[in-house]
């Protein structure tokens, strides 16, 4: 690796010492969470299997168990928004689930996960409402933090609706307050700096949340995915450099299995995730999902480079406009990630004649160089040899590199 670069990456080494200290998210953490499939979808009648119900968490904790999906990493079944009743409790204050979509209560879907091997997250705001109008945790954030705690919850995801947006710095330290107050250890999943106009307080960030969100929501389409791609690219702030165990940026949810991405976008998005070392949520009917969506959730080795100990979110070296983009990502045995995205849709494969001296990998004996998601070997290559890739249209080549 060039000096430059190994400079830049040890840079953050002195940034991320200072991060949450709740014991949580070492990695980057794994599971499914309902919002981008399943919405707000509170008709039970019309909609028995798929609207926001304890049914739904339940069947899906029952697939990941039946799909293995906990081998891979896969642990955290999450609600999302419009799982409580329209009103707290009006004698304690407390918020209480929707009592026909929810009739055992979270505390017993708590316990479901947790008989599995499984863990259950839950959603908040930190404003008046949540973003579909459920009530917020403005002015309740001590009654929810410790009911989340007595119930059991072992993540929280708190959105940032129906708040003034400048109150970001002082509202998700609050909950994270309250929320350590409790004892009970729950990972924190901030929807901060998204809402924020202003310059992020990034160190402040890091040392609130395990999780946080800057960028806007993913929807099922190429495009969406894209523009995430981009920002994490272009890095203001060089946000990147806050990442690391315990602290990390999201760039929302994977739709790899839904309904808008190719199979090669599809794996574009998991292997960008993994290079960003991302948290990786799915959000896809896991009753329903086809053999070639999960063989990509169930990439090890691409998993594998997600969950890197070193937790470095990738960097893009350059970018060819509408072309291929080339990322890095230091891996903790000496090895690096690198991944080709091609966001050409000419519909043929795109060549992209380089060196390995020209991607920063400059040791002088070479490397060995392996696909990740087929696991192919490609070979050696000294820094100097043309290295030259052919990346599938609107796709991704990712791959390791192994000094010798
Ligand atoms: C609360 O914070 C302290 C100090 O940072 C930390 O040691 C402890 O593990 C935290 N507890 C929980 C439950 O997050
Ligand atoms: C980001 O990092 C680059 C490279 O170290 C540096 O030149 C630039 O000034 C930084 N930008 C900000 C906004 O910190
Ligand atoms: C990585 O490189 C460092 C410094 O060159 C060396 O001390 C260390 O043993 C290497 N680690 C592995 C796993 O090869
Ligand atoms: C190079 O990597 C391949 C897997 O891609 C592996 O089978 C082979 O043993 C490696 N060679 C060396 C010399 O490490």
């Amino acid at each position: 690796m060039d000096k430059m670069l190994l400079l830049l990456f040890l840079g953050l080494a002195a940034e991320i010492c200072s991060g949450l200290d709740n014991g949580l998210a070492r990695t980057p953490p794994m599971g499914w969470l309902s919002w981008e499939r399943f919405r707000c979808e509170t008709d039970c009648t019309t909609f028995p299997d798929s609207c926001i119900s304890e049914k739904l968490y339940m069947a899906m904790a029952d697939k990941m168990v039946e799909l293995n999906l906990k081998a891979y990493g896969y642990e955290y079944v999450n609600i999302d928004d419009c799982w409580p009743a329209k009103e707290r409790d009006p004698e304690t204050g407390k918020l209480v689930a929707d009592p026909d979509r929810f009739p055992s209560g979270i505390s017993a879907l708590a316990d479901y996960m947790h008989a599995r091997g499984l863990k259950l997250g839950i959603y908040e705001d930190f404003g008046v409402q949540t973003c579909a109008k459920y009530p917020g945790s403005e002015f309740y954030m001590e009654i929810d933090a410790n009911t989340f705690a007595e119930w059991k919850v072992d993540m929280v995801k708190f959105d940032g609706c129906n708040s003034d947006p400048n109150d970001s710095p002082y509202g998700y330290p609050t909950m994270q307050f309250y929320m350590n107050k409790t004892g009970h250890p729950m990972l924190y999943s901030c929807e901060w700096p998204l809402y924020e106009s202003k310059k992020h307080d990034y160190p402040l960030i890091r040392k609130t949340c395990n999780m946080w969100r800057n960028y806007g929501d993913v929807t099922d389409s190429w495009e969406s995915v894209t523009s995430i791609i981009h920002y994490f690219g272009n890095n203001p702030q060089n946000f990147s450099t806050f990442t690391g165990p315990g602290g990390w940026a999201d760039p929302d949810m994977l739709v790899v299995g839904d309904f808008g991405l190719s199979y090669y976008q599809q794996k574009a998005q998991f292997g960008m995730w993994a290079m960003f070392a991302a948290p990786i949520f799915m959000s896809v009917d896991l009753r329903t999902i086809t053999q070639e969506a999960l063989a990509i959730l169930k990439s090890k080795d691409v998993i594998a480079i997600n969950q890197d100990p070193l937790g470095i979110q990738a960097l893009r070296l350059y970018a060819v406009p509408n072309s291929i983009s080339v990322w890095v990502k230091p891996l903790v045995d000496n090895s690096t990630a690198i991944a080709f995205l091609n966001e050409n849709n000419e519909g043929r494969p795109t060549q992209l004649k380089t060196t390995l001296s020209d991607i920063g990998l400059k040791n002088s004996n070479g490397y060995n160089i392996t696909e990740l998601f087929d696991g192919k070997a490609m070979g050696m290559y000294k820094p100097t040899s043309p290295f030259d890739v052919l990346v599938d249209p609107t796709g991704i080549l990712l791959l390791k590199a192994v000094p010798m």
